[in-house]
């Protein structure tokens, strides 16, 4: 019995050991892993893999606090584009571009999108559409804007626009995808399909109409 109570003690001992040497791992590599909406940020990778030194990111480019860019609306992939925040290397030339490889860096697609108007309501499925084998790059440079809902403030979000092959119509041609004068209700999920998916906002339902 006394020597299972010393081997639980050691056993204790050495996973506290173990959790302190992470600790200083950590801190070692400054600021640890950062998460922001749907990308990440290494600090093991980037100080322990890539050997930068703390002021070729903290004179300038960044805070040294967690998340002070978190919600900041200039903290976009325009931004980076134009050779701000990770575009500042992400540019191609010090490390892979930001308008290729979104993978790398986003460890979230952009989920399900219902749009509102003008009707009430289309699904679009980031998951779905991933499962049929495209890449972020196939939608994301020119076709769709980089937040929730951008083609819904375009006046020209219509199903004319659709057939010219515009938005959704780019694929839904009947030729790299089911035609968008078919299957309506593949798309238009409805006030049902909302609410059902949204069921905080049940009272919703009757401002659709
Ligand atoms: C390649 C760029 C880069 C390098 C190099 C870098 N950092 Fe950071 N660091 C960041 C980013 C990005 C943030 C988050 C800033 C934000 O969200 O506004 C950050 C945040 C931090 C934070 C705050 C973390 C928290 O959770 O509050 C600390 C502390 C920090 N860094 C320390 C360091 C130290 C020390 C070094 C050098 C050993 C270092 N950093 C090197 C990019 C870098
Ligand atoms: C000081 C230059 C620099 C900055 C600033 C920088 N990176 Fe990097 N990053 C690199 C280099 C160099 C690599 C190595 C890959 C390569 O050579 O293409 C890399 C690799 C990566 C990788 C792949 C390795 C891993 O950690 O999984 C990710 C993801 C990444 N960076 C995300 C970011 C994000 C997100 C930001 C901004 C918050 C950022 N980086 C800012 C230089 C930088
Ligand atoms: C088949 C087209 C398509 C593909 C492929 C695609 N997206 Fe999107 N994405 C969209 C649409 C549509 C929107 C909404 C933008 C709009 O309304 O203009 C969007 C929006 C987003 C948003 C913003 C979400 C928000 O809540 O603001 C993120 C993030 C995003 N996508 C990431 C990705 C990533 C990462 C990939 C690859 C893994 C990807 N997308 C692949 C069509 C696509
Ligand atoms: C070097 C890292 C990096 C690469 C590569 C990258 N992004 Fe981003 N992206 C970011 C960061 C950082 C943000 C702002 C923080 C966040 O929103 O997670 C962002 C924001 C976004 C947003 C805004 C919505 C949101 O989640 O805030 C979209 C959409 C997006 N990126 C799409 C893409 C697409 C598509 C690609 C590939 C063509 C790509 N990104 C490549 C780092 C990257
Ligand atoms: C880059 C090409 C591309 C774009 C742009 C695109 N789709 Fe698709 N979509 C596909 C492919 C490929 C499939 C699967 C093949 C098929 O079903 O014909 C698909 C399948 C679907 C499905 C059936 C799968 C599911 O989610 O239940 C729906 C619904 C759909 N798309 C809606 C949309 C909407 C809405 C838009 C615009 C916001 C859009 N798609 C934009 C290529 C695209
Ligand atoms: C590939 C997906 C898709 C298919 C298939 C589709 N729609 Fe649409 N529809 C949309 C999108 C996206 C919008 C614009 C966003 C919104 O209104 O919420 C829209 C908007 C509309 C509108 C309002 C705008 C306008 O053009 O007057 C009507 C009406 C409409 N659709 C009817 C139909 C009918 C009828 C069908 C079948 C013959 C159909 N849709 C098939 C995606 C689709």
């Amino acid at each position: 019995m006394k020597k299972l109570i010393r081997i639980l003690i050691c056993a204790a001992l050495a996973t506290g050991l173990v959790a302190v040497q992470q600790g200083f791992a950590e801190y070692d590599f400054g600021g640890g892993e950062i998460t922001y909406k749907s990308t990440v940020f290494s600090h093991e990778s980037h100080v322990g893999g890539m050997g930068f030194d703390c002021d070729t990111c903290h004179e300038g480019l960044f805070e040294m606090e967690g998340h002070a860019l978190q919600g900041n609306p200039e903290f976009s992939m325009d931004a980076i584009y134009e050779g701000g925040f990770c575009g500042a290397c992400h540019d191609g030339d010090t490390a892979f571009a930001s308008d290729s490889d979104c993978t790398s860096c986003h460890v979230k697609d952009g989920g399900d999108i219902y749009y509102t108007e003008p009707v009430k309501a289309i699904l679009f499925s980031h998951k779905a559409h991933g499962e049929t084998g495209l890449e972020c790059e196939s939608c994301h440079t020119g076709l769709f804007g980089m937040e929730a809902l951008a083609a819904q403030k375009g006046k020209d979000f219509t199903m004319a626009a659709l057939y010219d092959g515009q938005y959704c119509g780019a694929c839904h041609d009947g030729d790299t995808a089911f035609a968008s004068d078919t299957r309506c209700a593949t798309c238009h999920v409805g006030v049902k399909g909302y609410v059902r998916a949204h069921p905080s906002k049940g009272g919703d339902q009757h401002a659709a109409h």
